[in-house]
Order: structure tokens, then C-alpha cells, then sequence
């Protein structure tokens, strides 16, 4: 048993902060735990002359990762810098080194998961990255643990603190878009390039990792049908508002003998729905399996505290696994080959806002369109629009077979009498 175990940053931001604060705070309960004392000795930045106001002991900084990857003191490697192949094969040589990793970086999990475990395994080590999911929420030990003994066969979840954030503020202050995307990044939630949040890649990889998990199968980046909240109007926010539901950026993962679909999307929920009440940077995974039915997480999904929460425990766990000498068993292969769902055999509702040419017979002439496809409303709002010679339609469908939807589509972009279809969305929830 070891008396202390050493521990190197890679990265000293946000994140990286909150984890020494929780160290430095939580101190004595940690030691009660783990047996030993946790310690940061050194921490790589960029920037070496940065003040960073960190309590405690003193922590040594570098801007040479080698450093740390190759001091023979360091056990373990907390990895909250970012960053993707870089980043991996700093990884990939500190592995070899025989140090165990916790990672907040679900960028390189969800890309590269794969190359990471099979060094670990190798190697008898580590590879702990419960903060790259919904923050502080323990999702991926609810997964991995909690519910490993069911058939999990739908995860559905807001995992984005970013764009919840975004959404909440639009939708309740009416905010300009640009403008609560720098309150997000100020307040620490957003990437460091806000894109991947904005744009949904953010959530696609969280929710790659959580199908990985949950369904034992490796899925990839690329299988999840990604649309971000770019461009997103107050319009759009407003009718979803009168039509009785709220928008969210919403992950979907489903599991059936079809295979499996995955998306992240703007969606509409009715405001009954539990997802629809998740505000501001908070976050919320749904989970449904066999046998225990439906479950719901919930918690804060990004920032400071939150975030190094989750590190920190993963660390706790690895420092117990060290005093045990039970490193290296964290990881199982998946059980499934990889298997997509055809367009075809998906089904889901949609909302539809589109201009058309106010005239007699126009109403019958986009429903027709529909009806050949065999797609049917559920409601439909008509209202003046800005010219006097145009409509705005709001349409939500019945569930509606997706490749049916898309051909519908098409068609409808032909009739001269639409002027334009300015938003499509998924529904999600409710009545089929
Ligand atoms: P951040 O505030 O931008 O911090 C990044 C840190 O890494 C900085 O200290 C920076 O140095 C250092 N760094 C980055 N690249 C480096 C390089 N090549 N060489 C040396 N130092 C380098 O980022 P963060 O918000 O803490 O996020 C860190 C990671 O956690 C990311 O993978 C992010 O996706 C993930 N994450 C973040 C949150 C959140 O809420 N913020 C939540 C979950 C997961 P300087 O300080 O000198 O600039
Ligand atoms: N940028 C991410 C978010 C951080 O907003 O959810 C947490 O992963």
C-alpha cells in the first residue's frame, strides 16, 4: 500500500482547477477512502506565467507533456487539456508507461476509445472518463454498473450544457442567440471552439460513448444522424410554445432486432414531458431497459465543479484499484457487431414550418402530397405572415416513416404554392 499517489494534470483551466479545488477541500475524506494521500505534482499549460490562484500545496508547471508522461513518480494522469490526436498520443505513450488516465475528453473517447483500451488492457491499466457525459451526472457507471444486468434499449437525454443553456434563455428571456453563447462561454460551459457544442457534434460523441455502453456495440461518431441549433429562430421557439411543446437539443439512442438509430437533434417535447423541464446548463438522461423499465438521470451538465466531481471520483477509483492491485479490468469488449437501422424502418413525428401562397386549395393540395405518402397531421396552425400574399403553416404529424418523410418533403419543395419550408423538427414523446 502506498502512502501517496501521485497524480499529473494535463491541463490547468477550468476543469483542471475544480479538480485540485475538490482535492485541496476534500482532503481529509479522500485520504479516509483511498488510504492515501492524492497529490498533484505537476500540471501541463500553455501558458507558464498565467496566475492561477490555486489553493494548497503548490503544484509545479510545465508546457513539455513529458514531463509528466515520463515521471516515473506520477501513478496517474488527469487528462483536461482537450484535443484529439495530439492528445491521443500523449495518451498512448503514457500508457505505455504504465499510467492510469481519467479523461473529461469525450472527443477523444468517442473517436478513439477503441485504440485507448486496447493500450490500457495491454497494459493492466486504467481508463476511466466518466466526466465526458453529462458532467457531473454518474451516467456512465449507471450504465456500466447500476444497470448492467438489463437489456438497455433506449437512452434519450439533453447532454449538451451549451445549447440547453441556449435554448433556456431564448425561450424564456427571448435572448439573442450570439449573445447567451458568450455568457455560456464565459460562465465555462462551452468548448473551447463553441462549434462542436453549437452544431451538436458535442452531444453526437456523447451519445456514441453512451451506445457503446449501453447497448454493448461499437457504434461510431459517424451513425448518428447530427443536426446542431445553429440558426435556431425565436419563431420557431414561440409556435413550439403555442402548439404546446419546448425545444431541446436531444440525443436518441434506440436499440430494437432492426439495430440501432442514432441522432441528435432539435426536438420538440410536450411541456409534460420530464426532458422538457431540464433547464439552463443541467442536463438529463433518460434510460429505459427489460426489466427495470424507465430510469432518469439528472444533474448539472458542465462547468467547474460538476465536471472535476466526476474526474476526482474517477480518480478515487483508480487510486483504490492501485492500493488493490486490481488495475487494468474496467474495460469489456463489446458483446454485438455493429448494426444500423434502415431509414426504412424508422418512424418518428415531425413538426414542419413552411410559407405557402395564400389561396383557396392550398391546404388540400400539401395534404395530398402527405396522404400519398401515407402521412397524417396531428395539428396544424395557420396564421398571416409578414407579405399579405403568403401563410405560415405550423404541421405536426402523426409518427411518420423517416425515408416516406424525406420523399414527402421533396415533393412538397416542388408545389409552386410553397414559398418556403423554413424548419424541420423531430417530436419526440406524446401521442403517435
Ligand atoms: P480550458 O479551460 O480551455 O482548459 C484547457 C487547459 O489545457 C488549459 O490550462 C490550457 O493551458 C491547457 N492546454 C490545452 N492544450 C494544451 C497543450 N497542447 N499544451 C499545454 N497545455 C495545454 O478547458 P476546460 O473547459 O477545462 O476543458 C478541458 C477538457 O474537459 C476538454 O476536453 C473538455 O471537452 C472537457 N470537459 C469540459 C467541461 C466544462 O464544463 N468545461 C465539461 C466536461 C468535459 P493554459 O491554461 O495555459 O491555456
Ligand atoms: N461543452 C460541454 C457542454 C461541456 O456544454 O455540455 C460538458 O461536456
Amino acid at each position: 500500500m502506498k502512502d501517496t499517489i501521485q497524480v499529473g494534470l494535463l491541463g490547468l483551466g477550468t476543469v483542471g482547477t475544480g479538480v485540485i479545488e475538490i482535492l485541496h477541500n476534500n482532503k481529509e475524506s479522500i485520504k479516509h477512502k483511498t488510504g492515501c494521500e492524492v497529490k498533484v505534482k505537476k500540471a501541463l499549460v500553455h501558458d507558464l506565467h498565467k496566475d492561477r490562484n490555486l489553493p494548497g500545496d503548490s503544484v509545479e508547471l510545465t508546457d513539455k507533456y513529458e514531463d509528466i508522461t515520463d515521471d516515473p513518480e506520477i501513478d496517474v494522469i488527469v487528462e483536461v487539456m482537450g484535443g484529439v490526436e495530439h492528445t491521443l498520443n500523449v495518451l498512448l505513450g503514457a500508457i505505455e508507461n504504465k499510467k492510469h488516465i481519467v479523461s473529461a475528453n469525450k472527443d477523444l473517447v468517442a473517436e478513439h476509445g477503441e485504440a485507448l483500451f486496447d493500450a490500457a488492457v495491454r497494459n493492466q491499466t486504467d481508463l476511466y472518463y466518466e466526466a465526458s457525459v453529462a458532467g457531473g451526472i454518474p451516467i456512465i457507471r449507471s450504465i456500466v454498473d447500476g444497470l448492467s444486468s438489463d437489456n438497455i434499449r433506449k437512452m434519450m437525454g439533453i447532454v449538451n450544457g451549451t445549447t440547453n443553456y441556449i435554448l433556456t434563455k431564448m425561450s424564456q428571456d427571448g435572448s439573442d442567440f450570439d449573445e447567451v453563447l458568450k455568457e455560456a462561454q464565459e460562465l465555462g460551459f462551452a468548448e473551447a471552439d463553441p462549434t462542436a457544442d453549437v452544431d451538436g457534434l458535442d452531444a453526437a460523441r456523447k451519445m456514441t460513448i453512451l451506445s457503446i455502453l449501453g447497448f454493448s456495440m461499437p457504434t461510431r461518431l459517424e451513425d448518428v444522424k447530427l443536426k446542431g441549433i445553429r440558426g435556431m429562430s425565436t419563431a420557431d421557439i414561440d409556435y413550439a410554445d403555442k402548439l404546446g411543446y419546448a425545444i431541446k437539443l436531444i440525443g436518441i439512442a434506440e436499440h430494437d432486432e432492426e439495430g440501432i438509430s442514432l441522432s441528435v437533434e432539435p426536438s420538440l417535447l410536450p411541456k409534460s414531458h420530464p426532458l422538457s423541464n431540464v433547464n439552463d446548463e443541467y442536463n438529463a438522461v433518460y434510460v429505459y431497459g427489460d426489466a427495470v423499465g424507465e430510469t432518469m438521470f439528472y444533474g448539472p451538465g458542465a462547468g467547474k465543479g460538476p465536471t472535476a466531481t466526476a474526474i476526482v471520483s474517477d480518480l478515487i477509483a483508480v487510486v483504490k484499484n492501485i492500493q488493490l492491485g486490481t488495475t487494468g479490468n474496467n474495460y469489456v469488449h463489446p458483446q454485438h457487431d455493429r448494426k444500423l437501422k434502415s431509414k426504412a424502418d424508422t418512424y418518428t413525428k415531425k413538426y414542419i414550418r413552411l410559407h405557402v401562397l395564400d389561396q383557396p386549395g392550398i391546404l388540400m393540395e400539401l395534404t395530398r402530397v402527405f396522404a400519398e405518402k401515407d402521412i397524417s397531421f396531428d395539428q396544424i396552425i395557420q396564421q398571416p405572415a409578414d407579405s399579405h400574399e403568403e401563410r405560415e403553416l405550423m404541421m405536426v404529424t402523426h409518427s411518420v416513416n423517416e425515408e416516406a418523410f424525406e420523399s414527402a418533403m421533396e415533393a412538397l419543395e416542388q408545389l409552386p404554392s410553397v414559398r418556403s419550408v423554413d424548419s424541420v423538427f423531430r417530436v419526440e414523446g406524446g401521442d403517435n
